[in-house]
């Protein structure tokens, strides 16, 4: 792999939002510890603060988030500046320029609406700031191909796509990359790993809390572009890739792109929507709202491995448990030997991906005693380093990471962006019923119905 021009300054835009408070300073802070990060990090954002706000901001946010390292975080202010002003406004992109000093490599990282990138982005490039610079962007990119094509266009006015990074949290999770990494480091799965052997794969985000206070962003998502169109996607696409055909950096997107381009674009009897109970009084949501907070989705993936066999993509709010976890379910053996009815769960690959990580393997195993009747049992692969100093990596730590040194595997690339929106596209809009489901509970029984042909859900653990 070539060595690419680490950035030399890190611009954040909206950093006084929520989302740097989440994640960003808590993943700065990580990247100073670990030595990854030694440049000037400019926020940015129009609150009327000073720079001293903004670094008690950054304390408050790591004390909350993960802690606050007394070595690491005095270097994190060290490196901290701010600009405070309005996008709109070319003199804030002139005050950018000063506070970046002789940076002239910076990675602009715009934590702020997609409604706001064509200001900022048409600002940088007007005040210089653009040039060999990178771009780093939150999803959802866009809210349907349309809109994704329109805002890709937006940023390839002032970056080539080599500079531009899509950030899919899930692509920068340990847990996510070891689905790639099991499947092709290992030799055992490959015969089986295709409709021969695969009964079915069922995919299941839970979340056991509603909406948090994000009432109004939902509103404009839903479950399905929320979720489902970039990180369940994503985990798809790991799944049932090709193997990439080398080491060259794009080999792995270039997968992804193609069997995305072969999953069926989706048909109203394969989607089931639901909302829970509750929803509609949460602030920014309107009494009459019809938008998904859960939805299961029965995809097909039409390639010469996949053909025919079914995949279930689950993502709900106030569900009954807070995992996400993946089934690879193999087709029962011949019923002929054992005179035993055909098991619910037969042979399986079970990826964990969170809160615990685990990759497992399902088998029949012989129950003690005199009949030749079994038992499921589970053959565990993993032990997870805790999170922190020398151990796992928060994604967003390296996501970031990655962008600054060019590194850009781990972002979703615009054609495989656009073959998941037109997957889904089809039922974005669907005028269809969206059934009210209890919280707390596994979302509305309607959605059952489409996993009856394969005996149900498997219930993560
Ligand atoms: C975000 C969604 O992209 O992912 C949220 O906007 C969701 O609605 C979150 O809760 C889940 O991320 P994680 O890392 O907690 O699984």
């Amino acid at each position: 792999m070539s060595e690419k021009p680490r950035s030399d300054a890190l611009i954040f835009f909206g950093a006084t939002g929520d989302l740097a408070y989440k994640k960003i300073f808590p993943a700065l802070q990580s990247l100073v510890r670990r030595g990854r990060l030694d440049v000037p990090i400019v926020g940015v954002a129009k609150s009327g603060w000073n720079l001293d706000q903004f670094i008690e901001r950054a304390r408050a946010s790591v004390t909350e988030h993960g802690g606050l390292d007394p070595v690491a975080f005095p270097r994190l202010v060290s490196l901290l500046r701010y600009v405070d002003g309005d996008y709109a406004d070319p003199d804030t992109f002139t005050r950018l320029r000063e506070a970046m000093g002789g940076a002239c490599r910076p990675a602009h990282y715009l934590a702020i609406p997609p409604s706001m990138f064509p200001l900022v982005v048409d600002h940088l490039a007007a005040a210089g700031c653009a040039e060999n610079g990178r771009v780093i962007v939150e999803k959802p990119f866009g809210r349907d191909l349309a809109s994704a094509k329109s805002l890709n266009a937006t940023l390839r006015n002032a970056f080539p796509e080599s500079s531009i990074f899509r950030i899919d949290h899930y692509l920068g999770k340990e847990a996510v990359q070891n689905i790639l990494y099991f499947r092709f480091a290992n030799a055992f799965l490959e015969p089986v790993w295709n409709r021969h052997y695969v009964e079915n794969v069922q995919i299941t985000m839970a979340e056991s809390f509603g909406v948090t206070g994000r009432g109004k962003f939902y509103e404009e998502t839903g479950v399905i572009r929320d979720v489902m169109q970039n990180h369940l996607l994503q985990i798809v696409s790991y799944l049932t890739m090709e193997a990439p055909s080398s080491t060259y950096s794009e080999a792995i997107r270039d997968e992804q792109a193609k069997v995305l381009r072969t999953v069926r674009p989706m048909s109203p009897e394969q989607v089931v929507r639901g909302q829970f109970r509750g929803y509609r009084d949460e602030p920014g949501v309107a009494p009459d709202s019809q938008v998904p907070t859960y939805a299961v989705l029965q995809l097909f993936v039409d390639s010469w491995r996949w053909q025919g066999v079914p995949f279930y993509v689950r993502a709900g709010k106030a569900l009954a448990a807070n995992c996400t976890e993946v089934t690879v379910e193999l087709k029962n053996p011949p019923q002929v030997v054992f005179n035993e009815a055909p098991p619910k769960m037969g042979n399986v690959v079970r990826f964990r991906l969170s809160p615990e990580v685990t990759i497992a393997i399902g088998a029949r195993v012989k129950r003690h005693g005199e009949e030749m009747v079994g038992e499921h049992h589970e053959l565990s692969l993993t032990e997870e380093p805790a999170q922190g100093a020398g151990g796992r990596m928060d994604a967003y730590e390296r996501l970031l990471g990655d962008a600054m040194m060019g590194e850009s595997t781990l972002f979703a690339r615009q054609d495989v962006v656009e073959a998941a929106w037109e997957i889904v596209e089809p039922v974005l809009h669907l005028p269809g019923p969206v059934y009210e489901y209890e919280p707390g509970t596994w979302g509305p029984v309607e959605a059952d119905r489409l996993v009856a042909e394969v005996g149900g859900w498997n219930i993560p653990k």
